[in-house]
Order: structure tokens, then sequence, then C-alpha cells
């Protein structure tokens, strides 16, 4: 089975957000010769706050530049470039909010924001680059999809959420037909339709045919596998196959949630995936969560995989998003003391406001430690975990439960849904050296997620050293 698929590379960088895996730790990887994700998660609001950081390398303006509207690009830069950028005091200005129909100015910022990312990864190699989304995060998809594609992006990777409308979309965007996603209503059967239509984004512009690219679903199941494979409304090409150990966003457990005595979700035999039902599937499949070492990619080789998807080790490379004071920070711990209870991962399963589990680092200062979530004044001012739900009036608005208690409850929402809720959009802005300053002065606090990986990475420090590349990553995994 090894090498049935010899276009595609072994090792896929996972795609990371917000900015995680952003274009410089994707290029690095694909100029490797392996696969480099970017993530396009809130990848607008990136966009916006490195311009108002003022571009210093001039890298975001140079892909601008190339992007296919001038008069776009333009309108982008008149309104969030600051020539030697925002002083460290001031907020951000934000980006706009989506909804199930967002303002075009939102739309073309997200199509030229995913285009900047993926053309900035592309640049200057022959090597694969590929961007992820979270289907959870369904109203800048289709934008951040055609933006994508407009820089020539080779895989999109989906994970959180089972993407069956993806594949047929991505016929559509390549041929700049108007595309469309069903988007869930909480409490309703009924569904509503969000739409991107090219043209009417992209006005004045003469748009030519697209490069479709391979499309690989995040799936915790082979049964999930084999549903996306024959009920996709278009070409499925392979699979990651994620389980509970790695970073970010989990599934949940089988069954009813069960919690052990830290309170983390308790998985089991029925949340291990076969590889011999996947291989069944006959298309190639990557097996992420704690695979990251030579022996396991060979392990899962052997029994059909083609590869490996790897995140936490990269996420705490020098080309990594995270803002190198968190990485030194995180390393240094990690060095110096000894893990908490049960190691420095707590898998929670209340903190997401997507409702999934979602792994943070018990890291002192952020935002993981109940004093610091506790003295943060709530507040959804970037908007990404919404949900959608019907209004009195029948129209449809957007409530997420992290935002503060009253104004979820004046939406509808039960308190219960809010309890232990974090803020992920901004904790993960701060991560990367983007985190708002509040109007109270606040500044947001990070909240780095890792795998249970992250209790194994000075593994990657060489003696005398006091970080590591991505490159000596993809070396130590294919030595
Ligand atoms: C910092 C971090 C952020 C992540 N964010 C995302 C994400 O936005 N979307 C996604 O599909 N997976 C995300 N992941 C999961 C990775 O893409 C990858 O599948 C996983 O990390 C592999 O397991 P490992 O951490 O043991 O290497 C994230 C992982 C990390 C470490």
């Amino acid at each position: 089975m090894q090498n049935t698929y010899p276009t595609h590379p072994v090792l896929i960088q996972g795609g990371m957000g917000i900015a995680v895996s952003d274009w410089k730790l994707a290029r690095t990887v694909a100029q490797k010769g392996q696969l480099g994700i970017v993530s396009g998660t809130a990848i607008n609001s990136v966009l916006v706050r490195r311009l108002q950081d003022g571009d210093p390398q001039g890298d975001t303006r140079r892909a601008l530049k190339a992007f296919p509207s001038q008069e776009i690009a333009q309108k982008i830069l008149d309104t969030f470039f600051i020539e030697g950028g925002r002083p460290k005091t001031q907020p951000y200005k934000r980006a706009l909010m989506y909804g199930i129909n967002s303002s075009k100015v939102l739309l073309q910022q997200t199509v030229a924001a995913a285009f900047v990312e993926v053309w900035l990864a592309r640049e200057g190699h022959s090597g694969k680059v590929g961007i992820n989304l979270l289907e959870k995060i369904q109203l800048p998809n289709l934008a951040c999809l055609y933006g994508a594609m407009l820089a020539g992006v080779d895989y999109v990777i989906m994970g959180a959420g089972i993407p069956r409308e993806i594949p047929g979309a991505l016929d559509k965007l390549s041929v700049n037909e108007t595309a469309s996603l069903k988007v869930g209503v909480e409490g309703q059967d009924e569904d509503a339709i969000t739409y991107f239509n090219p043209n009417e984004v992209m006005e004045n512009t003469t748009l030519v045919s697209l490069k479709r690219p391979y499309f690989f679903p995040i799936v915790s199941s082979a049964v999930l596998a084999k549903n996306l494979k024959l009920k996709s409304t278009g070409r499925v090409d392979g699979f990651i196959v994620e389980g509970p150990l790695a970073g970010g966003h989990n599934a949940p457990p089988r069954g009813p949630m069960k919690l052990n005595d830290l309170g983390e979700p308790i998985y089991g035999e029925r949340d291990v995936v076969s590889l011999e039902d996947m291989k069944a599937l006959e298309l190639p499949f990557w097996m992420a969560g704690y695979y990251a070492t030579p022996e396991k990619l060979k392990d899962v080789q052997a029994q059909g995989a083609h590869g490996i998807q790897v995140g936490t080790l990269f996420a705490f490379s020098d080309e990594s998003g995270v803002a190198l004071e968190h990485r030194q920070f995180a390393i240094e711990q990690i060095k110096n003391n000894p893990p908490p209870e049960g190691g420095w991962i707590f898998t929670d399963p209340r903190s997401s406001p997507t409702g999934f589990p979602f792994k943070a680092a018990r890291f002192p200062g952020t935002i993981s430690e109940e004093k610091h979530y506790l003295a943060r004044t709530r507040i959804c001012d970037l908007g990404y975990l919404r949900h959608a739900y019907k209004k009195e009036d029948g129209t449809i608005g957007q409530r997420c439960p992290a935002e503060p208690v009253k104004d979820y409850l004046k939406k509808g929402g039960l308190e219960e849904d809010t309890v232990g809720r974090k803020c992920l959009c901004n904790a993960l802005m701060a991560d990367v050296g983007m985190g708002q300053i509040q109007a109270n002065g606040q500044p947001e606090l990070p909240l780095l997620t890792a795998g249970d990986d992250l209790n194994n990475i000075v593994r990657m420090i060489k003696p005398g050293k006091s970080s590591y590349s991505a490159t000596d990553v993809i070396d130590y995994l294919l030595a």
C-alpha cells in the first residue's frame, strides 16, 4: 500500500489556527517536499492586524500587489495599513463580523486574506501548499476557499464537523460559479443557506477558471469517512484520521460523555479507528494525533496509511506563528519544571464555544488558569464561533456561549451553555502576538493549544540549543 499515491507527500504539517501554521511555517515545510498547510481560521482578522502592525517586512503588501483586484487590495490598505505600526497600547481596529449574508466588503477582505496567506506560502518554490478550515466556522469558509484557490492552493483540509458540501463547492468555485453552504440554526429543523458569488464579490475583475484542489476531510471514524466518500457533493481525495491526543479541538468520545478525575473526557475502544477499515475505502489516509515519531510513521505506513499529519512539534518550532515569547516560555516550562498531574495538557470539555473538547497547555499567565479566566470581562468582538439562532421576528441572529451571559440569555440562549466557555477567538489571537487591548485596558491573554505530544517536545532540542526548526522536525520524522 505504501507509495500507492506517489504524488502526495508523506508528511502533512497540520493546519493550526489562528495563524500558528502561518505562511512561513507552511512555506518551510513545502520547500522540504512535504505538505505545508496554512490555517484559514480568522484569516481576515490576521490580515488586518498584520497591516495595523505595519507589515514590517512588507510581505503582506507584496502579496496584496499580486491580488487579482487591485481596487479591493487598495481599499484594504486604505482601511487598515498603519505605516510603522500602531502604538502597542492602541487597540486594533476590528474586522467586521460575519452573518448569513455578510457584507461584500467583509467577503472581499476574506478572499484577499486567504489569497495573501496561500500566495506567500507558495512564493518562490514548487512545493505543495494547502489550507485548513474548520467546518464549524461556516460563514467565512466559501470566501476563504475562493481566496485560497485564486492563489493556487493545492489541498483543502477540513475538520471539526462533517464537511459534506465542500467538495461540490470547490467544483463550483473553480469555475467561478455561485457556491452555497447550509448553516445549521440552533433548535430549528430547517437550515439557513449562505451564498458566495465570485463575480459579485470580485466586482470589475476578469475571472479565469481555477485549479480544483484535493480535498481531505478530517475524520474520527471509518464510518464517517465512508459516509463522506459516498455522500459528499463531489470528490473526496483522501482522509486525515485524527485521534483524541491531537492538538486543538477533538471529536467528542462516542456515547455519553464521561469524565476522569481531572474532569477530562474519557475515550475508549470505540474511539479507536481501524486502519483496516480505512484501507478498505481505497483512498489515501494520514494518521494524526500523537503519531510524530519515525517509528510510528513506519508502523502506520505498514498498515496502509500514506503518512502522518503532525501539529504539536511544528507549533513550537522556530517557524511557527506562536509569538516567540510564548514559544520560549513553553519550552522552558517543559524543560525545567515537572508537569502538573496528568501532564501539561488539559482536555477541556467545556471551554470551546463549539461544544467540542479543546486541549490547552496548563501554563501560568494564560487563561487556562482559573484566576485569569475569571478576571476577564466577557466580550464577543470577533465572533467566529457564534452559532446561528432564530430571532423572535423570524430573522437569523448569531450568538456565542462565551459572550457576556446577559447578552446570550437575551438572545434566548441557556445559562448552562455559558458555563466554563472561553473566548477562543481572542485568546488564540493573543497566542500569535495579535491580542486585543480591550476598552477597559485589559489585554487579552493567550491560551496555548497543543496535543499530548507537548509533554515530549524537548526531544527535538539538540544539546546546546534552546529551540528547533521545522526542518529539524521533518529530518527527525523521515530519518
Ligand atoms: C496549536 C495547534 C492548533 C491546531 N489548530 C487546528 C485547526 O485550526 N484546525 C485543525 O483541523 N486542526 C488543528 N490542530 C490539529 C493539527 O492540525 C494536527 O492534526 C494535530 O496537531 C496532530 O497531532 P499532534 O499534535 O500530536 O502532532 C491544531 C493543533 C495544534 C497543536
